[in-house]
């Protein structure tokens, strides 16, 4: 026989002796035995297991013991481990069992054994494939479901595109892939974690697996959706809604939440690819200053180490960076410098002698030392699973901060090695068992991150942290605020911005932003005007560009430029006041700070459709419709139900349609919520410059509506301890009389004395009687500006009760 032919043969009898070549699924089989444990079951399904347990009553784990084999270690992703439990009740039927809480059922057909999740009305949330279900092949596990006619799914964090992920496969593998697009992926963070909405009713799904995994939402058919991971462990939390808000604070509360931040990383923040030497650093805080353009962050990128080596100073470029942090630090600027994971292997540097003589650093299977290259050349990894690595890192941070340095900015953390991938064979040691880079890939920004913050935390046990992180997973927000990575200076981007920032809300992660004006290219000054209109309005406000771009200092651009973004950066932090209470309530909720109109309005169809992903609401009262295209002066823009007031000119719409709005270039179209009031400071030139002296309540007629306003000072972790004040505001409508009821304050902290300025926006006509607390107001104590239609009140907060009411 020729050879070729004996190949071919040997294939064919290769094939025909199974598995090992045909790679097929296996499925999970009948039920052979239910017992009841704790808060749940365990099942039999001949030699595979099934643990279900209820974490309370509207979630519950659901996790596979192929041979009865539990795959058990640390779970980093998890912040709550003890949950109470719930009661439930368990019925039998020939074939099925029903487990039922007061919010959830769950039904189990018993052959072969596949699960489907009601609401407690017994409306169907989610099923399993009828025929496939659980599944496995090798070292690979998936889960297949139905494909439900009209399901949506939004989630699986630092996704690009279209917010309802259906139709679409993802795939979670932390990559760095600078000047991305709109149609890579995955990119630097994993969030395996998704919610599906149809007819109204939620759920959501995560996926507690760190291995390599992918999300087919319905790509390529119409029966299915399926994620799978190739190794680790079938594990998924379930949630029950009722809504997205619902399941995304029950999620967050197992993985984390965004810490309240100090209030200075809620300013402006400006970085290039670097500012270096120490003059023009000076020089560019001096000409903020000088130019009153407000401040607070001032970033070091990698061009202020001696030679890369992390922890180290450029002793030409910073001889003296204890003295510069305080100079700055006089003028108001806080500095965060980058921290990358690779230490430059160089014998005599000290951080590297001491990783190696410690074994902190990454190995190989034979014990040599991985190394790869980045910024230094031929670095070493720290090994972060490991409790004794990450104290060793944390300290480093520790004695590195003490220089001055305000918050720390961890990079290239996938990791990112040039080439791309570290081998996968490279071992971790998770506190005693070694595992390997297959399952460590996608926690290791996440874990690097939580050995950052814990040194800040150690060495600066009285003050709020700051960190920033470029890779992550599922939980990483309790740890660090998150940036979308190596964007580039185009309209598109500034687009793929808004909705990845967005996606990233709708999964966890509260504290994001993209770079302003774009990392890679030069903004045009359009571009950066517009860019700078949004980045007002993300989380994270924060310029950045590459090495070797043109400036992109909010100056850069002519003065008239100057002045618009002077404008847009005033207008942050006049609305510190208003942006802190939301901040804080994400802290506590989980839920994003930038939202897409659906979130709020999920009844109206309108809200989802793709060309109104861009405008999104900041908070809860405002809304955002950003001009994203050159060239654009007049935006349709998508009013949800209810009346919105635009904030520039007043103008009340019904909600409920599209408008077109003028948007020249100094314009970004911006609406308040009717019934919102809108607590508002001065221009500071940074947080907390001057005390609020003058709050300004902006209060925009509309349906009765609740806000409020929070406080505390804004740096220290004295508001765990209740030293912190809430103030309530009730806006509401009888007859004639408009009122705005103030709350008494509420809490400890005591804020420095001040006046209210109420302007009461939006009216036709002067009020023809204003009263506070009853007594009527005397003609010089208010006024009504006929061209905006604003009546205006001064009173003084004394933190007690008060009742303000227009008359007509
Ligand atoms: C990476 C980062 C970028 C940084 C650069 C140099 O590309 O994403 O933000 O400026 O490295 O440190």
């Amino acid at each position: 026989m020729r050879p070729r032919m004996i190949i071919f043969l040997l294939a064919i009898m290769r094939i025909a002796a199974g598995k090992e070549t045909m790679a097929q699924y296996q499925y999970l089989g009948n039920v052979t035995r239910l017992d009841r444990e704790g808060s749940g079951v365990l099942l039999h399904c001949g030699a595979d297991l099934v643990r279900l347990s209820f974490l309370t009553g509207d979630a519950l784990r659901l996790t596979l013991a192929r041979q009865g084999q539990w795959q058990e270690g640390v779970e980093y992703a998890l912040a709550k481990i003890a949950w109470p439990g719930t009661n439930y009740t368990l019925t039998e039927t020939a074939t099925h069992f029903m487990l039922k809480t007061d919010a959830l059922e769950v039904r189990i057909k018993r052959a072969p054994c596949r699960f489907a999740f009601y609401d407690a009305r017994g409306n169907l949330l989610n099923q399993d494939d009828e025929a496939f279900g659980l599944a496995w092949d090798g070292n690979e596990v998936a889960a297949f479901k139905s494909l439900l006619e009209g399901e949506k799914f939004f989630g699986l964090g630092e996704k690009t595109g279209e917010l309802d992920r259906r139709g679409r496969e993802y795939t979670m593998w932390n990559t760095d892939d600078p000047a991305y697009t709109e149609r890579t992926d995955p990119l630097y963070q994993s969030h395996p974690f998704f919610m599906g909405l149809r007819e109204g009713r939620a759920y959501g799904i995560f996926f507690n697996n760190t291995y390599r995994s992918y999300f087919n939402l319905g790509a390529g058919n119409h029966r299915l959706y399926y994620f799978r991971a190739e190794g680790g462990p079938m594990s998924y939390f379930f949630f029950t809604g009722p809504n997205l808000q619902h399941i995304l604070s029950r999620y967050s509360e197992l993985v984390g939440r965004m810490p309240l931040p100090p209030k200075w990383a809620l300013g402006y923040q400006q970085c290039r690819y670097s500012y270096h030497p120490e003059s023009e650093v000076r020089r560019l805080a001096e000409t903020f200053r000088e130019k009153k353009i407000p401040a607070d962050v001032i970033y070091l990128d990698i061009d202020y180490m001696d030679d890369y080596r992390c922890f180290t100073f450029d002793p030409k470029r910073f001889p003296d960076p204890g003295q510069l942090f305080a100079d700055l630090q006089h003028l108001g600027f806080k500095v965060v410098t980058i921290v990358d994971p690779g230490i430059k292997a160089d014998s005599g540097y000290a951080v590297y002698d001491s990783g190696v003589a410690g074994g902190h650093f990454l190995k190989y299977p034979d014990g040599q030392l991985y190394s790869g290259n980045v910024w230094p050349g031929k670095c070493h990894f720290t090994d972060y699973a490991r409790a004794e690595s990450r104290q060793w890192w944390g300290d480093l941070i520790g004695k590195f901060i003490a220089a001055g340095v305000a918050g720390i900015w961890n990079d290239m953390n996938e990791p990112s090695v040039w080439g791309r991938e570290a081998p996968l064979l490279v071992q971790f040691d998770k506190d005693g068992s070694k595992t390997s880079l297959k399952e460590m890939r996608n926690l290791f920004g996440h874990l690097m991150a939580q050995a950052t913050i814990e040194g800040l935390r150690r060495h600066r046990p009285h003050e709020r942290p700051f960190l920033l992180t470029r890779a992550g997973f599922s939980g990483t927000q309790r740890y660090a605020a998150s940036w979308t990575g190596d964007n580039v200076s185009t309209f598109e981007h500034l687009e793929i911005g808004i909705r990845l920032c967005l996606a990233m809300g709708l999964s966890g992660i509260s504290f994001v932003g993209a770079d302003v004006g774009g990392f890679a290219g030069a903004s045009s000054p359009e571009l950066m005007a517009r860019w700078m209109q949004v980045g007002a309005f993300t989380p994270l406000f924060r310029t950045h560009t590459e090495v070797d771009t043109p400036d992109q200092e909010p100056w850069s651009f002519g003065e008239a430029m100057e002045d618009l973004n002077r404008g847009y950066i005033e207008l942050r932090y006049r609305l510190l006041p208003y942006t802190y209470t939301q901040f804080q309530r994400a802290s506590i909720t989980g839920l994003p700070i930038m939202k897409p109109l659906f979130w709020e309005f999920p009844d109206d169809a309108e809200t989802y459709q793709q060309h109104n992903q861009t405008t999104y609401l900041w908070g809860d009262d405002l809304l955002v419709a950003p001009v994203t295209r050159e060239g654009e002066r007049l935006r349709k823009v998508y009013l949800p139900k209810g009346k919105w007031v635009d904030f520039w000119e007043n103008k009340a719409y019904e909600g409920g349609q599209y408008i077109f709005i003028d948007a020249p270039l100094e314009k970004l179209p911006l609406f308040v919520r009717g019934g919102a009031v809108i607590p508002m400071g001065e221009v500071q030139q940074y947080a907390g410059e001057k005390p609020d002296s003058l709050i300004t309540l902006h209060v925009y007629p509309g349906e009765n509506r609740e806000s409020s306003w929070y406080e505390d000072d804004g740096k220290s972790l004295a508001y765990e301890n209740g030293e912190w004040a809430l103030t309530r505001f009730n806006f509401s409508v009888k007859g004639k009389n408009l009122t705005l009821n103030i709350s008494a304050r509420e809490g400890k902290y005591i804020p420095a004395a001040r006046d209210y300025r109420i302007l009461l926006h939006s009216q036709a006509a002067a009020p023809k009687k204003i009263t506070a607390n009853r007594r009527k107001l005397g003609s010089n104590e208010f006024a009504f500006d006929n061209k905006t239609g604003t009546a205006s009140v001064m009173i003084k907060d004394s933190g007690e009760k008060c009742e303000v009411t227009f008359g007509y």
